[in-house]
């Protein structure tokens, strides 16, 4: 028998199999059928800072009715869809979860001002949350935004939250930063114990024949993990914190890649809403009979094995490596 056991967040998980946030979490039974195919833990799908501003708009203007402010306040959000569950029902699905299964459970907010919406992190931290997961996702389209101003807002946002909780605080983030291993450093000393890598962008696509834009959400596939991999496995070591890899991790090398490169836990989502909880299954057999036909006793052998600091070519990952990979292609047609 191998030892799956690992570490994240200082919570001790059964393995380094974790759901990150999606659909499924909104039911208790999905939650429930995870678990029982093995999931070490769940993160809950996002509260956003948006829906929480506008149930408190809402609010207002039952307050102030007759105003005529509330219809053009509520034109600067856009439509949350069926992301609009109200803000208290996230924190009911939190504590039913919470009672409901014995693995680790984490809220997610997903905002990037602060302000009073984050009130929201101390009640998903009263209603039991072993974690909350901060997901920062802003585009940046303003040409007189600079990266300092909105990493040092991201960094207040952080600030903000920590001093509001005690629960383990994880950061979501999306991988286009100009100095990530900077930014990363910063977010810990700003209280983040735990790096999500990365954030999926949805690319919105062009519908030629309406001229529209359109959203086009295309689930992932094993090719999307290549870049947290190689960001974590230069991050580890470098950064003191601990590390999730999410995007990609589809099969139980996918798994065993994070974990070598040097994250705590992979996490998983579009896996499971392919394959089902089935996929659970799998990936951690696999994990299993992988460690078993190569000799590894536990996770903690293979943690970080493959990071930056620990290969024998550390320039594998960096620019030197890039003439090297253009050079080494045969092109055949010509
Ligand atoms: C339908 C759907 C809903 C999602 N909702 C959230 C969310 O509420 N909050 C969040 O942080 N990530 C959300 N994600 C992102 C996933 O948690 C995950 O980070 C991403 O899909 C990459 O992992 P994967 O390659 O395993 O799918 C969502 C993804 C999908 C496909």
């Amino acid at each position: 028998m191998v030892d799956l056991t690992t570490t994240y967040l200082g919570l001790k998980l059964k393995n380094p199999l974790v759901a990150s946030p999606s659909p499924l979490s909104e039911k208790v039974e999905n939650v429930k059928r995870m678990e029982e195919a093995g999931i070490a833990a769940v993160v809950m799908y996002s509260l956003f800072e948006e829906q929480i501003i506008h149930e408190s708009l809402e609010l207002d203007h039952f307050l102030n009715s007759g105003t005529e402010s509330f219809a053009e306040a509520l034109t600067y959000f856009p439509d949350i869809g069926r992301y609009s569950l109200a803000p208290d029902k996230y924190i009911q699905t939190l504590e039913k979860t919470k009672l409901a299964v014995n693995i680790p459970v984490m809220g997610s907010l997903n905002g990037v001002s602060t302000g009073g919406w984050i009130e929201y992190a101390r009640k998903i931290q009263d209603a039991g949350a072993d974690g909350l997961e901060l997901n920062l996702y802003y585009l940046p389209t303003d040409p007189n935004l600079t990266s300092n101003q909105l990493e040092d807002n991201y960094l207040k946002l952080v600030g903000d939250i920590r001093t509001s909780i005690k629960i383990p605080l994880a950061i979501k983030l999306a991988p286009f930063f100009t100095a990530l291993p900077n930014f990363a450093s910063r977010l810990v000393d700003a209280g983040a114990d735990g790096l999500v890598l990365f954030n999926r962008f949805y690319q919105p696509d062009f519908d030629l024949e309406n001229l529209e834009v359109v959203p086009n959400l295309v689930l992932s596939n094993s090719d999307e993990l290549r870049l947290p991999l190689r960001w974590i496995a230069i991050l580890y070591g470098k950064v003191k914190a601990d590390f999730a890899l999410t995007s990609g991790v589809h099969t139980s090398e996918d798994a065993i890649k994070a974990i070598m490169a040097g994250a705590n836990v992979a996490m998983t989502t579009s896996a499971l809403l392919k394959r089902g909880t089935q996929a659970i299954r799998q990936i951690l057999t696999g994990m299993e009979a992988w460690m078993i036909a190569h000799e590894y006793e536990s996770i903690q052998q293979m943690h970080g094995s493959m990071s930056q600091g620990a290969v024998t070519d550390p320039a594998a990952f960096e620019r030197a490596n890039y003439m090297k990979v253009l050079n080494s292609f045969n092109p055949q047609f010509i």
